[in-house]
């Protein structure tokens, strides 16, 4: 205990030593990066100077505010542009550093002896491996320590880095200092003594046990004919965890709940690492429920699960589809930091990430976390509302969660109160969505106090699923009960995958960056391409002024369940050109 007391007085020390270093002697670009030590995660103690880091370099695009505008056009469905995507290589051409941040980057680093970086297509971001000495001469103030959290374990720096002056307006951020790799969001409960009792009061006809594929397709609308049938199309779920889908698990779900329609059983690429360890809960669900809805469509699983102690696994990633020409058009990703926690500079830098990959005709959705509008507390004053990123990014689509009105039949649907939303304290709310999202603010009954979040900030979920009470087969062992955004964001991904496959049948472009068209669909007036939720609030802080509760769900748009949830043939029906 006293050593770690005296470890942490000795940190406090250096931290106030560094501050002084970092104003005296250059620049530092994510000074504003939350030190915080995430929960779950003990110090071990500093690296031995000759281990071995990875670190990222982001550097500095061009033509960043063309690229917005030309997203815009290639996902406006009233533009002339309209699934006139880029190709990867037009992508290059477009954002690529200057010659003149390639070579000052490139100097920089040679001159300290670091050599044999790999770069990417868009040439944006680069890769360079070196021992932890180096890497903190190079780097002032940067000081790398090791850290665990049950099997996993990360180097980070507790203390900010700085970089030359002259790199200022080359570089955005280094990746591998501060952000900690994701904990799993699913959760499995079991239900409560009174969910229990209420199961047995209510008769037998029409029950189900828990959200199938069956389940799903029954709600959803989706016929047996609903299934993929372009040789051209994919979609694909990632991982960051630990953690593992097994080919085995897939094959059992699918013998157990996908009788009824045409079916994949196998991952047809894995990209990355697939470990062969215990199956992770999250990494069956995700795949298992792409699979169902989006059936019969090639699935890629990304696995990046960072293999290496000092790689942020979302960051590579990211890097991979930048690297890649070819990838599938969907991706359902589960995985969310707090806002807060983050540098302005690397949200805004993988905000442009999202660009590049709505540019490319990409459609990105993520789960809206399970923490409702979140709580961030604040010593001593009144605490706000805590939006999680990427959700908060304009440039993806959200997905958020709902709950069967009667849990055991298939009926219509209520918020989920774990359901995450609200609005970004960072990103300012895209014209998309303006219309919906102050017609929702005009007339919400009820909304919380305006000083726990920000109501011009971009706002989400864009749409919801059902995110409650899954049936999930993991380790060889069906399991009930698993809830979460997790859940909600598989579901809708094979959604729009199975739409994609209609739209390349028929020779259209895939749907892209789907919030634009979603939101002006719902504006052209009545549709009944999403079920709109309009029961239920979510989570908040329990203190005095909100009482534990967040944003309510009402009719049309809102900050808990979106749109609503699809109604696939009449959402196919909308987003199928004539
Ligand atoms: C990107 O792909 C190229 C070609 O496959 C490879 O040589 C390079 O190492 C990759 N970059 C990274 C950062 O992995
Ligand atoms: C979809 O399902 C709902 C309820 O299950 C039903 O009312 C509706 O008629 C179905 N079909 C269409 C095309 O919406
Ligand atoms: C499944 O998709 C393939 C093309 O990828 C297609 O040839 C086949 O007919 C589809 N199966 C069903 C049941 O529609
Ligand atoms: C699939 O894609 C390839 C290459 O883009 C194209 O040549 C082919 O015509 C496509 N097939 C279908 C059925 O769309
Ligand atoms: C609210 O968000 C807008 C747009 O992102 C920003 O310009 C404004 O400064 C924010 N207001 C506060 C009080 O943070």
């Amino acid at each position: 205990m006293e050593a770690t007391a005296r470890g942490r007085f000795l940190l406090a020390f250096s931290v106030s030593l560094v501050a002084w270093w970092c104003q005296a002697q250059g620049w530092a670009p994510e000074e504003d990066h939350s030190l915080q030590i995430p929960k779950g995660w003990s110090h071990v103690g500093r690296v031995a100077p000759s281990d071995e880091l990875v670190l990222i370099f982001a550097l500095r695009q061009q033509n960043v505010e063309q690229l917005a505008k030309l997203v815009g056009r290639v996902s406006d469905l009233d533009s002339p542009q309209y699934g006139k995507y880029l190709s990867l290589e037009e992508l290059r051409m477009l954002v690529q550093p200057s010659r003149l941040t390639l070579s000052t980057v490139h100097k920089w680093l040679v001159a300290y002896g670091i050599k044999g970086c790999k770069t990417i297509s868009t040439m944006d971001f680069l890769e360079c491996v070196m021992p932890a000495c180096m890497a903190e001469r190079l780097l002032p103030g940067a000081q790398f320590h090791r850290y665990v959290s049950g099997q996993r374990s990360a180097v980070r720096s507790p203390v900010p880095y700085s970089l030359p002056e002259e790199l200022a307006e080359h570089i955005d951020f280094v990746g591998g200092l501060h952000r900690f790799p994701a904990q799993s969001m699913v959760v499995n409960t079991p239900l409560g003594k009174q969910d229990m009792a209420a199961r047995h009061q209510h008769g037998r006809a029409a029950f189900h046990l828990g959200v199938t594929p069956s389940v799903i397709r029954q709600r959803y609308n989706l016929t047996e004919r609903d299934v993929g049938a372009s040789p051209n199309n994919s979609q694909a779920c990632a991982q960051f965890l630990e953690q593992y889908f097994h080919p085995a698990d897939l094959a059992e779900f699918m013998q157990l709940f996908a009788r009824s329609f045409g079916h994949r059983s196998q991952v047809d690429q894995v990209v990355g690492h697939q470990g062969s360890g215990k199956a992770g809960l999250e990494a069956s669900l995700d795949v298992e429920y792409i699979m169902s809805s989006g059936a019969n469509i090639s699935t890629w699983v990304f696995s990046n699960a960072g293999r290496h102690e000092s790689q942020e696994p979302f960051l590579a990633w990211l890097l991979l589809l930048s690297n890649m020409s070819s990838v599938p058009w969907v991706h359902s990703v589960s995985y969310g930091d707090y806002e807060d926690s983050l540098s302005r500079a690397y949200l805004e830098r993988v905000n442009v990430e999202f660009m590049k990959a709505a540019v490319r005709g990409l459609t990105v959705l993520f789960a809206s976390g399970d923490e409702g509008a979140g709580c961030r507390k604040v010593a001593g004053g009144s605490h706000t509302f805590r939006p999680s990123f990427p959700a908060s990014s304009p440039y993806v689509t959200t997905v958020g969660g709902t709950a069967f009105k009667n849990p055991f039949r298939v009926t219509w649907e209520v918020t989920d109160y774990i359901s995450g939303g609200g609005f970004s304290s960072v990103f300012p709310m895209p014209d998309y969505q303006a219309a919906a999202v102050r017609n929702f603010l005009r007339s919400a009954p009820r909304l919380p106090p305006r000083s726990y979040y920000n109501s011009s900030g971009r706002a989400y979920p864009d749409l919801s699923a059902l995110s409650d009470n899954y049936w999930v087969v993991t380790n060889r062992i069906p399991l009930p009960w698993v809830s979460g955004t997790s859940a909600s964001t598989p579901v809708v991904g094979g959604i729009v995958a199975l739409i994609n496959d209609r739209r390349l049948q028929q020779g259209q472009p895939p749907l892209g960056f789907l919030n634009p068209a979603l939101y002006k669909l719902q504006e052209k007036g009545p549709s009944d391409a999403l079920y709109d939720v309009t029961q239920g609030c979510h989570l908040a802080c329990l203190d005095a002024a909100v009482e534990g509760q967040g944003f309510c769900a009402g009719p049309s748009w809102d900050p808990v369940t979106g749109w609503g949830t699809p109604n696939f043939p009449q959402l196919l029906r909308a987003l199928l050109s004539p």
